[in-house]
């Protein structure tokens, strides 16, 4: 009869390499803004699979290697990359434009988090708009990883509030165990955030336009707004539109499939 291991979790509020080894069994990579946003949407609309890579030169290698469809995807500064096919924006990543075709994914911060946490057993993507879905297929896990992907360096909040639900969740569920003090920080900015503490995960987030004006008040978030990209606030505050989760299929190259929960 095999004993009933408590999950436990550690969080990285910035990616940080050596942190992440073949011991964790899960590494979940947070990007709210918009990375990991964008993951779920392309997947959810159709695409057959998304290949991440750090560098733009490295994806226009990749995606001349990949037999098509293929599109060129990803931002520098939360800009189109010139020759890309598509930005950074969900709003971009319809059934009409990336159905059945490979994506190679590159940007500024969040495809550095997925390359951090590389040494993870296995690697899925979150955002708000598939929550439930991650916390679904955390079930029975022993050892999970948070990896925030922050803004060039500096801890961003939508990252660290993403990870604080889902440490919050993890425990209540799970009886997830808090390795670290960047996951304490984590859960208590959630619960700061929630105006009554102890209400069910569903009636905290049944609010996606007050969660937009959260991520409004963050660095992404105001970086986004700075440069035009306001509405994708609300497309990534849309709690639980998606049923499924980005999950690692290959390591080299790093990409990633949609697993329906
Ligand atoms: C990133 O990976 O740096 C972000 O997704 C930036 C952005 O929102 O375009």
């Amino acid at each position: 009869m095999s004993a009933h291991v408590d999950m436990q979790i550690a969080t990285s509020l910035l990616p940080r390499s050596g942190r992440i080894t073949s011991t964790t069994d899960v590494a979940v990579v947070i990007d709210v803004l918009r990375a990991t946003s964008v993951m779920a949407t392309a997947l959810a609309a159709g695409a057959a699979k998304i290949v991440t890579c750090r560098e733009v030169a490295e994806a226009i290698e990749l995606a001349r290697r990949l037999s098509p469809p293929v599109l060129l995807c990803g931002e520098r500064g939360c800009q189109s990359i010139e020759g890309f096919d598509l930005g950074n924006s969900p709003a971009e990543y319809v059934g009409s434009r990336v159905a059945g075709k490979r994506l190679v994914l590159t940007t500024t911060n969040g495809t550095r988090a997925i390359e951090a946490a590389a040494d993870a057993a296995s690697m899925i993507t979150a955002s708000f708009l598939n929550l439930s879905a991650v916390l679904e297929s955390l079930a029975g896990i022993e050892t999970v990883h948070l990896v925030c992907a922050g803004t060039e360096g500096e801890i961003t909040s939508e990252d660290v509030l993403l990870a604080g639900a889902i440490v919050s969740e993890c425990e209540t569920r799970y009886g997830a165990v808090l390795q670290d003090d960047d996951s304490i920080l984590a859960r208590q900015l959630w619960q700061s955030w929630l105006e009554k503490p102890g209400v069910s995960l569903d009636e905290r987030i049944a609010d996606p336009p007050k969660l937009a004006l959260r991520l409004r008040e963050t660095r992404g978030g105001r970086n986004l707004v700075r440069l035009g990209y306001e509405q994708d606030l609300e497309r990534c505050a849309a709690v639980d539109s998606i049923q499924a989760v980005p999950v690692r299929n290959s390591r080299s190259p790093t990409s990633f499939v949609l697993q329906a929960i």
